[in-house]
């Protein structure tokens, strides 16, 4: 199951969940028309040197298109990822990770490990086929920054450029360098195998090893949907919703983001809406459908706000906190 290269005596262990970066094409020139998840985590490996004094590990944790990315899957990858951050010889982790995801797959790790050692997640554009990949540098680059010293927290590396699990966001459906930090800028670069930091990696939090035991020993996720303001929006998906948690379904809604237009605004019938459904215990927050940005609280709402995290990253924030049993008043 875990394929090693190098001789060193620090440990990187590389982590393999599918994604374009191993996807393969039935002809070299097509960087669009490829499956992704099919070629090994091991294999990704190949022609990438394991900089002095440090191996590399390479174990496959699942091998899937990231849409598809499920809780389950989240589950594997956080008891692994805690399993060997707890190894005293292991520097870090690399995990290879489909780009559609990527941002949701960082902020969770970072919340539920919050940890000492650099987890740094690497991706690529087009398919490990392609006349030109990205993959093998994007991996060169991660682990490069896994067995820098001094680096800790999750982040995710592509195109040379490091971003905090916290404001990384895919803003590009095609280009190779597809990922940005809006506001807040990257946290470093990678330049010919050096790291040139810019700012504080992400930091370690108390809070985190709570969140994993809940997370870890959950069965089942509190199901909390995004829904999007927009012009005409109305409040029947958010009433149908409600309905199912009156019929005692199991699976009914626990949570709600609300993708907010601007500083965190509604349309006034989701708005109605979302009011009902919070007086009947759905816990709802508004987050800002703007790429960049942040809400800035206002007195008056009667609806929170998940301040800089965007709808996706809200959405399992909520998730977490409704595992914790410890919603706000
Ligand atoms: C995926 O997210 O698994 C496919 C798309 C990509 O990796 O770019």
């Amino acid at each position: 199951m875990a394929e090693s290269i190098g001789k060193g005596e620090r440990r990187v262990i590389v982590l393999g969940t599918g994604g374009t970066i191993a996807g393969r094409a039935s002809t070299a020139g097509d960087n669009i028309g490829y499956k992704a998840g099919e070629v090994g985590v091991a294999e990704l490996l190949g022609g990438i040197d394991a900089p002095d004094g440090v191996s590399l590990l390479a174990e496959q944790v699942a091998q899937i298109d990231s849409k598809d990315m499920s809780f389950a899957i989240w589950q594997t990858l956080a008891r692994r990822c805690a399993h060997w951050l707890a190894e005293p010889g292991v520097a870090g982790i690399v995990i290879t990770h489909g780009t559609d995801t990527l941002e949701e797959t960082a902020f969770f790790l970072q919340s539920v490990l919050a940890p000492s050692k650099p987890v740094v997640l690497t991706c690529a554009m087009r398919p490990s086929t392609a006349l030109a990949p990205d993959g093998p540098q994007n991996v060169r680059d991660a682990v490069v920054v896994v067995s820098t010293p001094g680096v800790q927290g999750v982040v995710v590396v592509c195109a040379g450029t490091v971003h905090s699990a916290f404001d990384v966001q895919k803003v590009h459906a095609y280009r190779l360098d597809a990922f940005d930090s809006g506001d807040a800028g990257p946290v470093a670069y990678v330049e010919e195998g050096a790291l040139r930091v810019l700012r504080n990696w992400p930091a370690p939090a108390g809070s985190a090893r709570l969140a994993f035991e809940r997370m870890s020993g959950a069965e089942s996720w509190p199901r909390v949907e995004i829904l999007v303001s927009h012009a005409e929006a109305r409040g029947a998906i958010v009433d149908a919703l409600v309905q199912e948690r009156r019929l005692g379904r199991a699976d009914a809604i626990e949570g709600l983001v609300l993708a907010a237009t601007g500083n965190g605004t509604l349309h006034h019938a989701l708005e109605a809406a979302a009011l009902r459904a919070q007086a009947e215990g759905v816990a709802v927050v508004r987050a800002t459908r703007c790429s960049q940005g942040r809400i800035l609280p206002r007195q008056t709402e009667v609806l929170r706000d998940a301040g800089a995290l965007t709808p996706v990253k809200a959405r399992i924030a909520l998730m977490l906190e409704l595992l914790s049993g410890e919603r706000p008043a």
